[in-house]
């Protein structure tokens, strides 16, 4: 499963990217206003940091508008994958960009229809919002486990980008569910490296080593 990070964070982004487990970055409007950064100039800092696929959102809501915005967003960079809403115009848009040989990222998924949708409008990655779902009470990984189960039915090519991501039991869950991606903020990603016996083992590997009185080098 790929690791993508939810954030438009840079120096977090700088930080994550560093230990070479980073394989893109997802942002959204939100992201974009907790920055406190204009857009274009955060995008651009975001896709000279990574390689991977970096999710730009339009915020127009009509078809031809939306194309237009992502084909700008597109021009920032290679690494962009124009993030659409799913609508009706989010798909005819989707269409449209991929036949110009752009990345999408169909987000704001709720349902297995939907999912089908994005898929057959050629969209690269579909995002389902797990903890959305959880929050009011639908089982957000059963959508993970259907949309698999859809896609594999079909061998659609679009992959499952597992999103609002809360937790590390949701990471978890989604790599058992067979989601191609998981993006996740920064804090759940840096935290799934943690054990306490991890840390409790380590320190008394570091204490009898000292007794020994040895070095390595
Ligand atoms: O980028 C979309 C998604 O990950 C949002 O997460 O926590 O705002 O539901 P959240």
């Amino acid at each position: 499963m790929k690791f993508f990070v939810d954030t438009a964070d840079t120096s977090e982004i700088k930080d994550l990217a560093a230990t070479g487990l980073l394989d893109g970055v997802t942002t959204n409007p939100s992201l974009i206003l907790k920055s406190g950064r204009p857009m274009r100039e955060v995008i651009e800092e975001i896709c000279a940091l990574v390689e991977g696929p970096v999710s730009a959102e339009v915020t127009a809501t009509e078809a031809d508008a939306m194309i237009a915005e992502g084909r700008k967003l597109a021009g920032i960079a290679d690494n962009i994958a124009i993030k659409l809403p799913l609508t009706l115009d989010g798909l005819k848009a989707c269409r449209a960009l991929t036949d110009d040989g752009h990345m999408v990222n169909v987000t704001l998924c709720f349902s297995a229809n939907q999912a089908l949708l994005a898929a057959k409008a050629g969209a690269s990655f579909i995002s389902p919002f797990i903890g959305r779902l959880d929050d009011v009470h639908v089982d957000g990984m059963e959508l993970i486990r259907e949309i698999r189960v859809i896609y594999d039915n079909y061998a659609f090519d679009t992959e499952v980008l597992a999103a609002s991501i809360r937790s590390a039991n949701h990471v978890k869950d989604c790599a058992l569910a067979g989601a191609d991606v998981a993006t996740v903020p920064p804090a759940v990603l840096k935290g799934l490296v943690k054990h306490p016996l991890t840390d409790k083992g380590l320190e008394q590997f570091l204490a009898d080593w000292a007794k020994t009185g040895q070095s390595i080098l």
